[in-house]
C-alpha cells in the first residue's frame, strides 16, 4: 500500500530538521489534545495505540496519563522508532514502540481502549482500510480519534499571494503522490461510512498569534519544501517572506479537524 510520507528515505540533514519540527508541532496542540482525551473517558487503566506516532511525544504524553494501563505506539518508518526508543520511551515503564503499517496492525481484535492518529491520515493513499483495522484493534464501546489538517483552512491574512500559489503546488504534488491536504474535511464522513457510531467532528484553529509568525511558517511551509523542486521551493519561500516582511502585521491560520468515532 503507498503513502506518501517516507522518513526512512530523507537525508540525516532533513530527518533531524523533521524531528525537530514534529517536536515543536506536537507542543503546539499538546495540552488541548490532553484534555480532550479525558473528556473522552481516558483513563488510568486504559489501553492506548497511537498510529503513525513518529517519535512518539503524544504518546509518551498520554503513558503519564495511565499508569495501571499501557501506551503503544506504531510506526511505519524503522528509523521514527530508532528516534521514539531512544527519546521517549525510557521515560515511561508502560509505553512500548512498534513498527507497522495502519493497514496492517499487528494487534489481536479488542486490544485497545482508545486508538488516536494524528497527521497521518494526510498521508495514506487508502484511509478507509486504515479506519477499518483500527476498528479492528478497539474494543466494542472504545474511541478512535483521527486529527489532521485541511489547507482550505490555511491562511494568511492580510493575503499573501505567493504562500497561496505555494500551498496550491503543494495540494497538487500531495495528491500526485497518494496523500490528500484536504482530508480534515473528510474524516467525519470515512468514520460514518466506516461503521463507527457517535461520530464527531471538531475543528480547532492554530494561529501565528500561538507561536509567531516565523514559527508558523516553518510548521506551515518550509518543510514542504521537499514536495517541489528545491530551487522553486525556495525561491518561493524566499518571496513569501519578502511579501510579509511589506505586509502590515500578518496572521496565519490553520484549521486542526479532529473526529472522533466510537467502536
Ligand atoms: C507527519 S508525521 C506525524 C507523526 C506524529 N503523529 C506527530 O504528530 O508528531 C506522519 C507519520 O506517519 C507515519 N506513517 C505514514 N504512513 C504510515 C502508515 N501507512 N502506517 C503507519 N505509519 C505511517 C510516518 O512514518 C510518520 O512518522
Amino acid at each position: 500500500m503507498t503513502h506518501s510520507y517516507d522518513f526512512d528515505h530523507f537525508t540525516d540533514k532533513r530527518r533531524r530538521a523533521e524531528i525537530q519540527r514534529l517536536h515543536q508541532q506536537a507542543n503546539v496542540m499538546l495540552g488541548r489534545e490532553l484534555r480532550l482525551l479525558r473528556t473522552l473517558g481516558l483513563a488510568p487503566q486504559h489501553h492506548f495505540l497511537e498510529v503513525g506516532c513518529g517519535p512518539g511525544f503524544l504518546t509518551g504524553a498520554v503513558a503519564t496519563l495511565i499508569p495501571q494501563g499501557r501506551a503503544v505506539g506504531l510506526d511505519l518508518s524503522s528509523e521514527m522508532m530508532a528516534v521514539a526508543r531512544a527519546v521517549v520511551a525510557p521515560e515511561h515503564p508502560n509505553l512500548g514502540f512498534e513498527q507497522g503499517s495502519a493497514y496492517e496492525l499487528p494487534f489481536p481484535d479488542d486490544s485497545f481502549d482508545f486508538l488516536y492518529s494524528r497527521l497521518v491520515y494526510q498521508h495514506l493513499a487508502d484511509p478507509l482500510a486504515a479506519l477499518a483495522e483500527a476498528r479492528r484493534v478497539v474494543k466494542p464501546g472504545g474511541r478512535v480519534v483521527v486529527l489532521d489538517i485541511d489547507d482550505g483552512w490555511l491562511s494568511l491574512h492580510p493575503r499573501c499571494p505567493t504562500f497561496d500559489t505555494f500551498n496550491e503546488r503543494i495540494i497538487q504534488s500531495k495528491t500526485q503522490q497518494g496523500g490528500d491536504r484536504h482530508v480534515g474535511r473528510k474524516l467525519a464522513w470515512m468514520m460514518r461510512h466506516s461503521g463507527f457510531s457517535q461520530v464527531q467532528q471538531k475543528v480547532e484553529a492554530f494561529t501565528s498569534l500561538d507561536v509567531g509568525l516565523e514559527a508558523f511558517l516553518q510548521l506551515t511551509t518550509c518543510f514542504k519544501a521537499g514536495l517541489l523542486d528545491q530551487a522553486t521551493a525556495a525561491d518561493m519561500i524566499r518571496a513569501i517572506r519578502s511579501e510579509l516582511a511589506s505586509t502590515d502585521d500578518p496572521v496565519g491560520l490553520a484549521g486542526i479537524f479532529i473526529a472522533i468515532g466510537t467502536v
